[in-house]
């Protein structure tokens, strides 16, 4: 059976990009279909200046919003990554694989860097080596498909390049990986600025509608989404982006297509206001089942604890096969004698 692997980065809430975008389709199609072992990737929280307890907080509630929007874990593993050793053991392998050229191509590495420069901060390095934990979150459990955004693609593109090479230097020791991309009308955009994503790290709230946020939140945002110069409802996403990303929620919230809905209207605020309807509509049963869970912490705690479990038992052959294959001595094991004593 196919595996997959994906993971959600506790470095703010969780939005409704998250969610149509990502989440549902783990829920709805993914975990059925697969293999699959969802992740809250918290190790790679601390590459930015970061609070402990805010990175403690939304790891929890990150691997809730997953259970919530129903990923299940007698389907798949749910866990968290820092609970599972393999990836950081994996992850010093791997960069003695990968070069330091291809690291500071990273596209992302990049505008980051740039960013933190222009506000005169320093940058981790862990920024610099990010990639590289991601590769052998994917590598370590021999994933088939990885689906991410086309903002991680470069990513997974490493993950691969870097199985390549191991395999050829070491022997066979990974299963190369391939990216498999979200359909379309999957990517929402910020309602504040159409040209960017939605995503959780950003700061400009108004544009951005969370999981977690109530009704009235919700409508407010929507209805406030800057939209086009012009008057009629087309789905044009080059020329109107506002106007193509509400339709895209839309149809992504009602199982509609784009082209098709735009000329169910004639004005602006009717879009605006089915569209908020249709949003509040979808996280309503996410919101719901989120509440429930949180009445019931030690649920969580037990899903989170067989997670690891199950992870580690997945990861850790392949990982003790790559600590031979590159020339490290395999530990002594306890004398047979003491183990009978003990
Ligand atoms: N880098 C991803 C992001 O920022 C999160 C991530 C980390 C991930 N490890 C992963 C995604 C492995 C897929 C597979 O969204």
């Amino acid at each position: 059976m196919t595996r997959v692997f994906s993971g959600v980065k506790p470095t703010g809430h969780l939005t409704l990009g998250n969610y149509l975008g990502a989440m549902r389709r783990w829920a709805e199609v993914d975990q059925h279909r697969s293999e699959a072992l969802f992740c809250v990737v918290d190790l790679h929280a601390l590459t930015v200046a970061h609070d402990p307890a805010r990175v403690r907080r939304l790891s929890r509630q990150a691997a809730t919003l997953l259970l919530a929007a129903g990923v299940d874990p007698r389907l798949c593993t749910v866990f968290v990554q820092s609970h599972v050793d393999e990836h950081a053991r994996l992850s010093y392998l791997l960069e003695c694989v990968a070069t330091d050229g291809e690291m500071r191509r990273m596209i992302q590495y990049k505008e980051k860097a740039a960013r933190e420069r222009e506000r005169g901060g320093s940058l981790r390095l862990s920024l610099l080596t990010y990639p590289v934990l991601m590769a052998a979150d994917i590598l370590a459990y021999n994933a088939d498909e990885v689906p991410v955004g086309d903002d991680q693609a470069q990513h997974v593109e490493l993950a691969r390049d870097l199985a390549v090479r191991f395999n050829q230097r070491y022997g066979h020791t990974f299963v190369v990986p391939r990216a498999t991309p979200p359909q379309v009308a999957a990517r929402v955009m910020n309602l504040q600025d159409p040209a960017s994503k939605m995503g959780k790290s950003d700061d400009s709230g108004p544009g951005i509608v969370y999981l977690l946020d109530e009704p009235d939140a919700v409508r407010r945002k929507v209805m406030r989404a800057v939209t086009d110069s012009g008057r009629e409802v087309e789905y044009d996403p080059e020329g109107r982006p506002g106007i193509a990303n509400l339709l895209e929620i839309l149809a992504a919230c009602t199982n509609g297509n784009p082209e098709s809905l735009a000329s169910v209207y004639e004005s602006y605020g009717a879009l605006k206001k089915d569209t908020a309807d249709a949003v509040v509509e979808v996280l309503r049963p996410v919101q719901a089942r989120h509440r429930e869970l949180c009445a019931d912490p030690a649920y969580v705690e037990g899903v989170l604890r067989d997670g690891a479990e199950k992870a580690r038992a997945m990861a850790r052959p392949t990982v003790d096969t790559a600590y031979r294959a590159i020339g490290l001595l395999p530990p002594v094991p306890e004398p047979a004698a003491l183990n009978a004593v003990s």
